[in-house]
């Protein structure tokens, strides 16, 4: 087990300081193993490191698939992820979370077990990436760096979070000494039946 966490971690300062860090990762590795999703998407994958928790943990429970969304692949994440692509865990895809081809994956996807959020944390692309992708979900989303203000802020326009305070779960996780200066945090929103039961507006709405 602990081999795992030395494994998944950078060697990349400024880049570990983007990725989940190891508590994180623990939990994200938790999380899926209880929940046993077929069908996982990931959005921001970086090196890959957040990619590999989720994919350690979908070999574990001996089924699901990864289809992790980057609008640029990063050339750590090549060797890092080919083993898991070349038999079959994984799906690497190229392009912005939120725009056509996006809505293209979104559509033939159909329904998404998990969804884990980590592009851009602007309060628009974090609102672009609920719309499209949270009426997917039926079974759980976790956004990473939810102590950021533009993911928190993103969110709150897509999802009328007060409405379903049940279904929400945070958590941050500090490790003593260290500065965060790229954010962390965690913050779980189950939905069991995507979003039909929540009042959320459509992509587009005007105003
Ligand atoms: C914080 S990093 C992801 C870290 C990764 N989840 C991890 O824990 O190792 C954010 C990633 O989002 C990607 N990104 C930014 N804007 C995006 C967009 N519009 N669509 C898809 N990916 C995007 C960046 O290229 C970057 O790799």
């Amino acid at each position: 087990m602990i081999d795992l966490e030395r494994q998944l971690t950078s060697t990349h300062e400024k880049l570990m300081r983007m990725s989940v860090r190891p508590g994180e990762g623990w939990t994200m590795y938790g999380l899926i193993r209880m929940m046993r999703p077929q069908t996982v998407v990931e959005i921001g994958r970086l090196e890959g490191i957040s990619s590999e928790w989720i994919l350690n943990a979908l070999e574990a429970n001996g089924k699901g698939h990864l289809h992790s969304i980057d609008i640029k692949t990063r050339q750590e994440s090549i060797p890092r992820l080919a083993a898991w692509v070349n038999k079959g865990a994984a799906t690497i895809h190229e392009f912005d979370s939120h725009g056509p081809k996006a809505a293209e994956l979104a559509g033939k996807l159909g329904t998404v077990d998990f969804l884990f959020v980590d592009g851009c944390h602007t309060p628009e692309a974090v609102e672009a990436d609920c719309r499209l992708w949270l009426p997917r979900v039926k079974g759980y989303v976790l956004f990473h760096d939810w102590a950021f203000e533009g993911v928190r802020v993103g969110i709150r326009r897509a999802v009328p979070m007060e409405k379903f305070p049940r279904y929400v779960a945070s958590y941050e996780h500090m490790v003593a000494g260290e500065v965060h200066t790229h954010g962390h945090g965690l913050m779980l929103l189950h939905l069991p039946d995507g979003l039909r039961s929540m009042p959320i507006e459509p992509p587009g709405r005007p105003g």
